[in-house]
């Protein structure tokens, strides 16, 4: 049930009507108070200015021409020309019976696209960092809520796997298992890579050694291919544990690295040359793009292919905008990746652009997202300024929910608590995440996160307990409600009214790639459940018909909580 989709229609034929021009957009949006009405349309204003009409003229001949018969019980128009709409309380109730015996609660179904999402995308032989954790989530509730909806997704683990660093690795992995035959040194991967690193830069044998496996490499040397392996399925396999923990869909399948796309960069290259885009410049080669200035206002030269004949991060992304069309046949493609990389992404969009690697008709989305900081307002960082393995940072959410719960409930069983409490503190984290704007920075803060009060994690799934307990208490389940749904209360027709918002919310969620907007959603609609609850006895309502009506609203509010955090990727449990 799209309400704001059908309000748009009937207003804009109304608007078309009383003589605005064609295409005119009848700006419906959800009121922001109550005396406004539910919904208000605020295109009136710009008609009337294109028409050179008074716009409360235009508002009473669009409210004269507009038909909503059995939706709306009353419209209004206020100010310079806004139409206030407020909704027919039956016509809710007819919607409401529908969302609650429909599949996907009521959602219209939608033209499948075929949209890839690019995420995660750690390194090989190093730590997954807390950027990578943002790009985790954040694009793997865009996957849940894509594949919801009924489109097919294609995750794209975009994992660098690929370059120059590879000569020291492979050189270092041969030292250690040489020196103790195991893979032992590659348990911690931050450790192995600065080891690494530390040798190249103070050992010139060994550099020159790394360097001669760097062209080996490149050109399919069979031993180097076999060490390239290691660290790259070692690497996969701990980040693997990572997204179990997670609950992160993400599996060693999607892994579509940068080493994916090394075939395609000579052709690119050349082709680029070819159309007369990419030049020759100082033994480089170069694509001047006018679309951005460097320093000195002319236009910047993005280097597709180095002096010695190396390709480069941007070369890779060109091919692979063009894979996912050309192969993936991609209706859309999302990259969940920080805004300091939205530069890059641009000059390489430019130029599959103007190469012609992809039509018009299928959308490159950044959506770009901000640093996770401390509480100092700095980069999150440890005590000791390092960077913040992820393991840690699970156990201790993890931990602070363990204490957390026990401190409530001190008679929970332990496996149950160990549940919860693993439910809670990953809960925690995700939700922490997710609830934020993503395309600002935001402070890491354990009590904030772990707090039963506000926009929360353990908020949320307290507010998801209560309602399962309702029907727990009663010994009963959804389908034992035969009597139809009937509105009264105020409090009843506010929370019924969001209920049957949930669809445009998780199509902006979709539109947008912005999971807060469900977070926001969800919590308003826990909040307006608790006031209902709180007013509205239901267990011991006044007659069976009245019960009955409002474990109607029990049911769908539980429903609908229950399926947004899904689509987040944030668990729920019985009770906490
Ligand atoms: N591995 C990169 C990093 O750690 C992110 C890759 C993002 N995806 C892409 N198609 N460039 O910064």
């Amino acid at each position: 049930m799209n309400i704001q989709a059908i309000l748009s229609d009937k207003i804009g034929a109304a608007m078309l009507a009383a003589g605005a021009p064609e295409g005119s957009d009848a700006l419906v949006r959800q009121s922001a108070k109550a005396q406004f009405g539910d919904y208000q349309a605020n295109g009136v204003m710009g008609a009337a200015k294109k028409m050179g009409m008074a716009p409360r003229q235009l508002a009473e001949q669009v409210v004269n021409h507009l038909d909503l018969d059995g939706v709306a019980s009353k419209i209004e128009i206020a100010g310079p020309g806004f139409i206030n709409i407020f909704l027919e309380p039956t016509w809710i109730e007819k919607h409401i019976e529908d969302a609650l015996t429909s599949q996907r609660l009521g959602i219209a179904p939608v033209k499948p696209e075929t949209i890839v999402i690019d995420y995660s995308a750690p390194n090989v032989a190093k730590q997954m960092h807390v950027g990578h954790l943002r790009s985790t989530i954040i694009g793997d509730a865009a996957a849940r809520t894509q594949e919801y909806l009924g489109h097919k997704v294609i995750r794209a683990n975009h994992v660098g796997d690929w370059g120059t660093q590879f000569g020291m690795l492979i050189a270092y992995l041969e030292k250690v298992q040489n020196e103790d035959a195991s893979d032992m040194a590659l348990a911690d991967l931050e450790a192995f890579y600065r080891e690494a690193k530390k040798h190249y830069d103070e050992d010139e044998e060994f550099a020159v050694r790394a360097r001669g496996y760097v062209v080996k490499l490149q050109s399919g040397d069979e031993y180097c291919r076999q060490m390239w392996r290691k660290l790259v399925d070692i690497t996969m396999q701990q980040n693997q544990q990572t997204y179990r923990r997670l609950n992160v869909t993400l599996t060693e399948d999607d892994v579509m690295g940068e080493s994916l796309y090394n075939s395609m960069l000579p052709n690119i290259v050349a082709d680029l040359k070819a159309k007369g885009l990419a030049v020759e410049s100082e033994g480089a080669t170069v694509v001047f793009l006018d679309e951005f200035k460097n320093k000195e206002g002319e236009p910047m030269g993005v280097i597709v292919q180095k002096k010695d004949g190396g390709f480069l991060y941007t070369t890779t992304d060109i091919a692979c905008a063009k894979y996912r069309y050309e192969t993936l046949h991609a209706d859309r493609s999302l990259y969940y990746i920080d805004s300091r990389q939205h530069q890059h992404l641009m000059q390489a969009w430019t130029i599959v652009r103007k190469a012609g690697y992809i039509p018009e008709s299928m959308s490159l989305e950044h959506h770009m997202f901000g640093m996770m900081l401390g509480k100092d307002g700095k980069p999150f960082k440890t005590r000791t300024g390092g960077t913040v393995r992820l393991s840690d940072l699970l156990d201790e959410a993890i931990e602070r929910a363990q204490n957390l719960i026990r401190e409530k409930n001190p008679e929970m069983p332990e496996d149950e608590l160990v549940n919860v409490a693993n439910v809670v503190g990953i809960g925690a984290v995700k939700y922490a995440d997710l609830s934020k704007n993503r395309t600002t920075d935001y402070i890491f803060d354990w009590d904030n996160m772990l707090a039963f009060e506000g926009n929360t994690a353990p908020y949320m799934q307290y507010a998801y307990t209560r309602v399962a307990s309702i029907f727990k208490k009663a010994n009963l389940s959804h389908t034992d409600l035969t009597l139809p749904i009937s509105l009264q209360d105020p409090r009843e027709i506010a929370l019924a009214t969001r209920l049957l918002q949930f669809e445009e919310t998780i199509l902006t969620v979709a539109r947008e790639g912005t999971p807060h907007v469900m977070c926001a959603y969800l919590y308003e609609l826990a909040g307006l459940f608790s006031s209902f609850y709180e007013h509205c006895p239901i267990l011991s309502a006044e007659n069976e018909n009245q019960r009955q009506s409002r474990l109607k609203l029990a049911a769908l509010t539980q429903k609908t909580l229950k399926t947004g955090l899904d689509t987040l990727g944030i668990e729920t449990v019985e009770r906490m």
